[in-house]
């Protein structure tokens, strides 16, 4: 039994305030609202076997010791995928030398048409450090499955077709496992102090 009631009160705004703070640090961690995006331990990535832009079969063991700044994108895309390049592309080179500790990534959600030669000619426009993986339809399934990429067809007048899919930047640590993940929105700046943070 409290003495006082107006004692009470204080302790009262604090428990909101922290509540508050709660609810706020739990909404950043929604992806898709443009924000920074970060967890502990979570059930995205795992292990990969690709083929690279130069023919080479790779797997995510390959990259070990290394950061990886993956996006998961297409070749024919003719908007959102490039953006998303060209700012992990704008935010490696706002790293400096410190950006060779990070692999920046496109793995191809459309395998079908980004052959090895094609997605060599693409990447290259973005930084000679960029891979471009792509492989089996089978292989591209179960990656996409393992970092919860959305992906499917949509079929485009004149028989072509784009795709619809989720887009978002990944960031693994040298040991493969997720160290954070951004919204596509985030800035090249935003990007660049979020790697300069965690690597
Ligand atoms: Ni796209």
């Amino acid at each position: 039994m409290l003495r006082n009631r107006q004692a009470l009160i204080p302790y009262l705004l604090l428990v909101a305030a922290l509540i508050g703070g709660v609810l706020w640090y739990e909404s950043n961690k929604v992806p898709g609202l443009g924000r920074v995006v970060t967890t502990g331990q979570a059930d995205v990535g795992g292990p990969f076997q690709l083929t690279d832009q130069s023919g080479k079969r790779v797997s995510d063991k390959d990259f070990r010791g290394r950061y990886m700044l993956i996006y998961f994108g297409y070749s024919f895309c003719p908007d959102v995928c490039p953006t998303t390049l060209a700012v992990m592309a704008q935010a490696l080179e706002k790293l400096g030398d410190r950006s060779r500790q990070v692999a920046p990534i496109l793995i191809t959600i459309d395998p079908e048409r980004d052959t090895p030669k094609v997605l060599e000619d693409y990447v290259k426009a973005f930084g000679p450090s960029f891979v471009g993986l792509t492989g089996s339809a089978d292989e591209i399934k179960a990656v996409e499955k393992k970092y919860r990429v959305y992906a499917v067809k949509k079929p485009l007048e004149g028989g072509n077709y784009g795709m619809d899919h989720s887009s978002v930047i990944y960031l693994m640590g040298p040991d493969g496992k997720l160290v954070s993940f951004y919204d596509e929105a985030i800035s090249p700046d935003d990007l660049a102090k979020e790697l300069k943070s965690k690597i």
